[in-house]
């Protein structure tokens, strides 16, 4: 049974009807006021989600572009930038930072562990000229499903003042990110992870203090330029065509982010990855990452079990289920799978999956007993 598919990857994500629906109209004008008027309260919304007061710019792009404009709007060739890395994400901070001349230098560790804030301290307490003008980090590292403690590692770098360049591409909306009260400069994140929509769009919000280091960038980006974002959103309009259905979509996506409420939807994403962590152990198979503390709330990597390869679980998933779950990434391709729970994600979705999963390793000759898994995931969804 097909034409049911249920994406399980950590983006693109499903899209609700509502939001289908929304977008599958006329575009129309971007130069209208019925169209500013829709940016004007997206806008709202998404300063909302990034828990900001300071302008959130809608780019019509990947989320790659934003990191790019950050980058590209705030650093002078020769400026320093610490990456900090913990998988595939964190490594594309270090390239975009290199392609505009920056002087990197990287704070790495092994895939599948965060950075420790005191190993950050050392580094940045090592820098005595005060030379690391940007930091990089990734909150959500979706390579390893491993979460940054943003909080700690900015306090550190506010300290240090540097400028904090925080990819949230897969954690606004799924894990709590307090841009202002945490104090962090710049968040970029994607429309089609946490946002309910489908790719094409990003966002950028950028506090006063990395503003400043704008004003002084020598050539700051053309397409993705700040200066002319900020002027034209004071018109509730975008420099260039934007991507007008999906804002449309968007507008429509963040009313079901309002109502369900900030604290609610952090909740249901720490309730699914939950359910999953411990269906997964019920299983028998092993978590990529199995400290709690640092696990994502937004996606989960598992290890194949032995004999059983990451390639057939998910050629059986897709094919008997129409479930479809992603593969590692570079070093971890072909060594764990990865199932995505953000966005339009519910516990019902995470019961389905888990029941394909138990389906699926039977049917490759895993021995497992019947809804183990499964009732490890309604137990702990159930307690929280
Ligand atoms: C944490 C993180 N950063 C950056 C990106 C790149 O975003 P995009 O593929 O939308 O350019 C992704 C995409 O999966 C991501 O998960």
């Amino acid at each position: 049974m097909k034409d049911k598919q249920f994406l399980m990857i950590p983006g693109p994500t499903p899209v609700p009807e509502s939001v289908l629906l929304a977008m599958a109209k006329h575009p129309i004008g971007h130069r209208t006021p019925e169209f500013s008027a829709i940016v004007k309260e997206v806008t709202e919304d998404l300063k909302w989600l990034f828990q900001t007061n300071e302008d959130v710019f809608i780019y019509t792009s990947s989320g790659t572009g934003a990191m790019e404009a950050a980058i590209y709007n705030l650093v002078n060739p020769g400026d320093k930038v610490l990456c900090l890395i913990i998988g595939n994400f964190g490594e594309r901070w270090a390239k975009i930072a290199a392609s505009k001349g920056a002087i990197v230098e990287k704070l790495e560790v092994e895939w599948g562990k965060a950075i420790d804030p005191r190993a950050l301290k050392k580094v940045l307490d090592a820098d005595t000229n005060k030379e690391i003008k940007f930091v990089t980090l990734t909150h959500n590292e979706t390579s390893s499903g491993v979460t940054n403690d943003v909080q700690a590692l900015n306090d550190i770098i506010q300290t240090h003042g540097s400028i904090s360049i925080v990819d949230g591409i897969t954690s606004i909306g799924a894990i709590p990110l307090a841009m202002d009260k945490w104090g962090v400069d710049v968040v970029v994140s994607g429309s089609q992870k946490g946002f309910m929509i489908p790719p094409g769009l990003a966002f950028l919000a950028c506090s006063k203090k990395a503003w400043k280091a704008y004003e002084q960038c020598k050539n700051p980006s053309f397409y993705f330029n700040f200066g002319a974002y900020k002027k034209n959103l004071e018109k509730d309009t975008t420099p260039y065509t934007p991507a007008v259905s999906l804002i449309i979509g968007l507008h429509t996506a963040m009313k079901l982010l309002r109502e369900e409420g900030l604290d609610n939807l952090y909740l249901r994403h720490a309730r699914l990855a939950a359910g999953l962590r411990s269906a997964v152990r019920a299983m028998g198979l092993k978590l990529f990452v199995e400290d709690n503390e640092i696990a994502s709330n937004a996606i989960t990597a598992i290890l194949p079990p032995d004999g059983i390869s990451v390639a057939d679980i998910r050629k059986t998933l897709k094919n008997d289920f129409d479930l479809v779950v992603a593969d590692g990434q570079g070093q971890l391709k072909g060594k764990i799978f990865r199932m995505g729970h953000l966005g339009f994600a519910s516990e019902r979705d995470m019961i389905a999956a888990v029941g394909a999963l138990e389906m699926t390793l039977q049917k490759l000759g895993y021995k497992t007993n019947s809804g183990a898994g499964t009732s490890a995931l309604i137990s702990t969804m159930m307690e929280l």
